[in-house]
């Protein structure tokens, strides 16, 4: 029997593209689901379905004949809840059935990390419509660690809270061992790096990879809106930014599990290993 096609969202991203390529390594059939073909990935035996989330005729006709969907949670948002649910609407009403979704973890209604929330009542929708998914409910990626200094300092309200930084890399490895596998468990799943670290520990090992000295300043909430104000981004936004920073400091992120190494077969990289890696 031939092996079934799985559907890949956010090709073109840093998860999706890992994913799609580790499974094309691996000789399975995609159909990668893109807004953009020109930017889609080039793999063996990858057909291309051009979509957005809430387009729902062009998600309908792009999830049609896929069992299987890697459903990569979309850029943040107002909509974006709005858009997952168009989305898991179109797979559910093309006849989809599994999903493996990229969450947060602590994702509850009233997480302090307001970007939390819509990742909540996307599980919960993926429920109500009945599907089976397994939710990765991802920790701070350590892609992002080399991204926060300004001027030589990250400055933030996470006070001395702890969070377990996971490079995408391993978070991708654990969603193609899902996606692979069609008796792979359901429900959800903390995937996280392998120690807890303050951002006053993050700041260091980043300074130490540099050679440039990185301090942690740490900021009231006030502060913090205030060092922002002049981003100019909408609120939702600002509040995702500082409310990261306080759900560390609110114990959130302070999650380790064992998911890296129990369904991708390898211990997750330390922040260190992975910042050496940037050379
Ligand atoms: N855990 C963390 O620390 C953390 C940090 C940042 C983000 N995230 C979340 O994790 C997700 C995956 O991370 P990543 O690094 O792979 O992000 P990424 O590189 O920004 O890729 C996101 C992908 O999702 C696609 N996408 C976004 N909105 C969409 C929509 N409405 N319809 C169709 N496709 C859409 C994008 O398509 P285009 O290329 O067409 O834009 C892109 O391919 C992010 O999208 C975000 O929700 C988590």
């Amino acid at each position: 029997m031939p092996q079934p096609r799985i559907g890949i969202t956010g090709a073109t991203g840093g998860i999706g593209g890992r994913v799609a390529r580790q499974l094309a390594e691996r000789g399975v059939p995609l159909r990668l689901i893109v807004r953009d073909p020109a930017r889609a990935p080039k793999l063996p035996d990858a057909e291309i379905a051009v979509a957005s989330y809430a387009d729902r005729e062009a998600m309908i006709a792009a999830t049609t004949g896929i069992g299987t969907l890697f459903l990569v949670s979309g850029f943040e948002a107002a909509d974006r809840l709005a858009q997952h649910k168009a989305a898991i609407d179109s797979f559910v009403g093309a006849g989809g059935e599994r999903v493996v979704y990229t969450s947060f973890v602590n994702c509850r209604p009233d997480a302090v990390f307001t970007f939390a929330h819509d990742h909540y009542y996307t599980e919960q929708y993926m429920t109500v419509r009945g599907l089976a998914f397994a939710a990765l409910r991802n920790n701070f990626y350590a892609d992002m660690v080399p991204r926060l200094p300004v001027d030589g300092a990250i400055r933030g309200p996470a006070g001395n809270g702890r969070f377990a930084p996971v490079a995408r890399d391993d978070v991708a490895d654990v969603a193609a061992a899902l996606l692979i596998d069609p008796a792979a468990p359901t429900g959800a799943f903390d995937v996280t790096g392998p120690e807890l670290l303050t951002m006053a520990d993050a700041a260091a090992l980043l300074g130490e990879a540099t050679g440039r000295p990185v301090a942690y300043v740490k900021e009231t909430i006030e502060e913090a809106y205030a060092s922002r104000a002049g981003f100019d981004a909408p609120k939702f936004e600002l509040d995702g930014w500082v409310t990261s920073y306080a759900g560390i400091a609110a114990g959130e992120f302070a999650v380790l599990s064992d998911t890296v190494e129990r369904f991708a077969g390898h211990p997750p990289m330390s922040l260190r290993a992975f910042l050496a890696r940037l050379g």
